[in-house]
C-alpha cells in the first residue's frame, strides 16, 4: 500500500490548500517566541511556490473557542512567513466567506495567502461537515502538514479530505511519519527510549507502547521519584504520584517479563526547597535524606546512562532529565542533550526528541539541529508513539495514502497444540517469517500456551492475540480471563465474537461490545468477528445480519476509539469446512462493511479500518482474495497450524 506524498501531484496553476500547524508561542508582546512549526513547514511551503502553485495556508492559532478574539490573530505568523520567505503573504480577513473566495480567485502562481485563525469559528474543532467543505471550496488539492494536530478529528485536519481528489501529505508530516513510525515499526536495535519529565500520568500508554517495543529504557525527570518508590526505595520529599504507585510497579514488572532493560537513576540532584535559589546537594538515590527534594538525576547517572546509550542505534526521548526550567537544575538535562547530539553526529544514531517539554529544553541548550528528528507534536507524537491512528494521518488513506492500512496475517490456532507443541512452534515460526513493513502478523495460542509462545516472540514483529477474554478485570468469575491479564501475558490483540463463539458459547452482539469497550479501555486491539450462517446466506439475509453484528458491537464506541479496531468478516459456513466464499464474495461482502462503517464513522475513516478476510483461507487461495480492494488480511485457523502454509501466506502478502 502506497503512501501519496506532495512530490506525485502537479502542483501549476493548482491552488493548493495546505493544513499547517502554525501555533507557535508568542511573548507579552505578541512576538514569537519560537518559529519551529513555521520553519519545518518550510519545505514544503517552498516546493508549492516553486512549482508555481497558488498556495492558501491555514492553520489554528490558540483557543479563542469559537470567537474572534484579535490576540489570537495570525498576522504574526504572516508576518513572520513574509520575513523568512523574502515575498508577501497576505494574510486573509477570516478562513471562509465570499471576501476571502475572492481574494483567493485573484491569486497568480506562486502567491501565498494564509487564511485567519480557523478557530475563529466553533465548527473547526467540532468537526462540522459544512465548515469542511466551505473550506474545502477553496481549493483544488488538499495537502496535510500539521502533525500536531493530527490527533484532532477537527474540519480543517480530517474531515475536509474527503471533498478532494487529490490530498497527499506534505514535508513535515511525511518526516514525522517516517521518523516516529520508523523507529516505532521497524527500528534499528538496539532501540532505546528515556522517559522522564514531571508525571507518569498521561504518558502511560507510551510507556507501555516502548516496554514493548524497546531494549532498553532509561528514566528521569520526576517519573524517577515515583519509579524508584515503587521500588520501595525513599525519596524524601521529592514530588511523587502517590497514585501511581501501583502502575509504576505494573511498569516495572511488564519490563521484566519483556526482557526489556530499565535504568533508574543511581544518584539525583536535590534542592531544599522547590525553587531555582536553594542550597543544591547530590545523593544516592539509597541514601537521599528525608526533607530533601529531588529536582533531577545526578552526575553518576549521567555517566551511566552516558555508556549505556554508546551501543544504541536508535533513540526516543520523551521528557527532560531535570527541572531544567530552574537554572541551576539544568546541567544533567543540557548533559544528556549533549550527549544525544553527540551520539547522533558521531556515532550514527537516530535520534528522535518527541514532546513539547522536550523539544524546549534542546531548543534552550541550542542542541536543536543536531539529532536526527525533532518532532512539531506534543500530544499527537504522544498518541502517535502508543501507536493510535490519528485521524489527520488516517483521513487520507481514501486516496491511497494510508501508511496504516497494513496486512495483518492472524493465525487463530483454535483449540490445538499443547504448551510444548506451540513453543517449538513459535520457535519455527521466528525461523521462517519475514520482516516486512507492509505485513503486521498475529497468533492467538490457547490461553495457556499465550504467555509461553509470548515469551519465545517477544522481540521479534510477531504479535500475540488472545482468542477471546471476559470484560470484568477481576472478581469471581470462574473459568474467565480478564483485558488487563492478557495484556500482562503479552497480548496485543483480543479476538471477540468469533462465530464458534456465537454459535457454541451463547456469545451475543450485546457482549461482543461489552468486550470491545473493555479491551479499547486497556489500549488493546480487538479483532471483532462477524459472518452468516449458511441458511442465512440461502435466505439472502446475510447483509443484514452482518449489518447488525456491526452496528451491535459498536453501540457507544467513540470515533478516536474505533479507529483503533480491526474487522473480521467470517462467513461461519466456510469456517473450517474447506469451502471459501469466492473472492467476488468476500469482496462484496468487505465492501458492504466498509459502507456500514463509513455511515457511522465517516468516509474516510472507515477507509482506515482493516477488514480481514476468515474461513478456509489457504496458500492457494490467498492471492485471489487478499488481491481484493477491501480485504486486508487474513484471520486463518487451519492453515495457520503449519508453518510453512503460514508463512507463505505472509510472503504473498508481502508481495501484493
Ligand atoms: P479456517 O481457516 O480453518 O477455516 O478458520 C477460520 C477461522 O475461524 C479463523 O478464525
Amino acid at each position: 500500500m502506497n503512501t501519496l506524498t506532495i512530490d506525485s501531484l502537479e502542483l501549476k496553476g493548482k491552488k493548493v490548500l495546505v493544513r499547517c500547524d502554525f501555533n507557535v508561542p508568542l511573548d507579552e508582546n505578541l512576538k514569537i517566541r519560537d518559529d519551529k512549526r513555521i520553519v519545518d513547514a518550510l519545505p514544503t511551503i517552498k516546493k508549492i511556490i516553486y512549482d508555481g502553485g497558488k498556495l492558501i495556508l491555514m492553520s489554528h492559532f490558540g483557543r479563542p473557542k469559537g470567537k474572534v478574539v484579535p490576540e489570537m490573530s495570525l498576522k504574526p505568523v504572516a508576518d513572520r512567513l513574509s520575513e523568512l520567505l523574502g515575498k508577501k503573504v497576505i494574510l486573509a480577513p477570516d478562513c471562509i466567506g465570499d471576501e476571502v473566495k475572492d481574494l483567493v480567485s485573484k491569486m497568480n502562481d506562486g502567491d501565498v495567502v494564509l487564511l485567519e485563525n480557523l478557530r475563529f469559528h466553533e465548527e473547526e474543532e467540532a468537526g462540522n461537515e459544512e465548515f469542511a467543505a466551505k473550506l474545502a471550496e477553496l481549493g483544488e488539492i488538499y495537502i496535510s502538514d500539521a502533525f500536531g494536530v493530527c490527533h484532532r478529528a477537527h474540519a480543517s485536519v480530517s474531515i475536509i479530505a474527503k471533498y478532494f481528489d487529490k490530498v497527499a501529505s506534505g514535508y513535515l508530516l511525511k518526516n514525522e511519519i517516517e521518523y516516529i513510525g520508523g523507529a516505532m515499526k521497524n527500528p534499528q536495535r538496539p532501540l532505546a527510549a528515556i522517559l522522564a519529565g514531571n508525571k507518569i500520568s498521561g504518558k502511560i500508554d507510551v510507556i507501555m507502547k516502548l516496554i514493548d517495543i524497546s531494549d532498553k529504557i532509561f528514566i528521569g525527570g520526576g517519573i524517577a521519584n515515583t519509579m524508584l518508590l515503587a521500588k520501595g526505595i525513599e525519596v524524601g520529599k521529592s514530588l511523587v504520584e502517590a497514585d501511581k504507585v501501583d502502575i509504576a510497579r505494573e511498569i516495572l514488572k511488564k519490563a521484566e517479563i519483556k526482557g526489556t532493560k530499565i535504568l533508574l537513576p543511581l544518584d539525583m540532584l536535590c534542592g531544599k526547597e522547590f525553587k531555582n535559589e536553594t542550597e543544591l546537594k547530590y545523593f544516592d538515590t539509597d541514601k537521599q535524606e528525608k526533607d530533601w527534594i529531588a529536582m533531577g538525576i545526578g552526575e553518576k547517572t549521567v555517566l551511566n546512562y552516558k555508556e549505556e546509550l554508546a551501543d544504541c542505534k536508535t533513540l526516543i526521548w520523551n521528557g527532560p532529565m531535570s527541572v531544567f526550567e530552574f537554572e541551576n537544575f539544568a546541567k544533567e538535562t543540557f548533559e544528556i542533550a549533549e550527549i544525544i547530539a553527540d551520539y547522533t553526529q558521531n556515532n550514527g544514531l537516530i535520534s528522535i526528541i518527541g514532546g513539547g517539554d522536550t523539544a524546549a529544553a534542546v531548543k534552550i541548550a541550542g542542541l536543536d539541529d543536531k539529532y536526527s528528528h525533532v518532532s512539531t507534536g506534543g500530544g499527537a507524537a504522544m498518541e502517535y508513539m502508543e501507536g493510535k491512528k490519528l485521524p489527520g494521518i488516517a483521513c487520507l488513506s481514501t486516496k491511497g495514502f494510508d501508511p496504516n492500512r497494513r496486512f495483518l496475517i492472524a493465525g487463530n490456532w483454535k483449540m490445538n497444540k499443547t504448551p510444548r507443541e506451540s513453543i517449538k512452534f513459535a520457535k519455527d515460526l521466528e525461523k521462517v517469517m519475514i520482516n516486512d513493513d507492509n505485513v503486521e502478523i498475529m497468533v492467538a495460542p490457547v490461553f495457556n500456551s499465550i504467555y509461553p509462545v509470548y515469551s519465545e516472540l517477544k522481540k521479534t514483529h510477531i504479535d500475540i492475540g488472545s482468542q477471546d477474554v471476559f470484560w470484568e478485570n477481576s472478581g469471581a468469575y470462574t473459568g474467565e480471563v480478564s483485558v488487563k491479564m492478557l495484556k500482562l501475558s503479552g497480548v496485543k490483540y483480543c479476538i471477540i465474537g468469533h462465530s464458534e463463539r456465537r454459535q457454541y458459547f451463547g456469545e451475543t452482539d450485546e457482549t461482543v461490545n461489552k468486550k470491545i469497550k473493555a479491551v479499547l479501555k486497556e489500549g488493546l486491539v480487538p479483532v471483532i468477528c462477524v459472518g452468516e450462517m449458511l441458511e442465512q446466506r440461502e435466505k439472502g439475509i446475510e447483509k443484514q445480519i452482518v449489518k447488525d453484528q456491526i452496528e451491535g458491537a459498536f453501540a457507544g464506541i467513540e470515533l478516536n476509539d474505533y479507529l483503533n479496531v480491526v474487522i473480521a468478516y467470517e462467513p461461519v459456513w466456510a469456517i473450517g469446512t474447506g469451502k471459501t466464499a469466492t473472492p467476488e464474495q468476500a469482496q462484496e461482502m468487505h465492501a458492504f462493511i466498509r459502507s456500514i462503517l463509513k455511515d457511522i464513522y465517516g468516509n474516510e475513516f472507515s477507509q482506515a479500518t482493516r477488514i480481514l478476510y476468515g474461513g478456509s483461507l489457504n496458500v492457494q487461495n490467498a492471492k485471489d482474495l487478499l488481491s481484493r480492494p477491501d480485504i486486508d488480511g487474513g484471520l486463518i485457523g487451519g492453515a495457520s497450524l503449519k508453518k510453512d502454509d503460514f508463512s507463505k501466506i505472509v510472503e504473498i502478502a508481502k508481495e501484493i
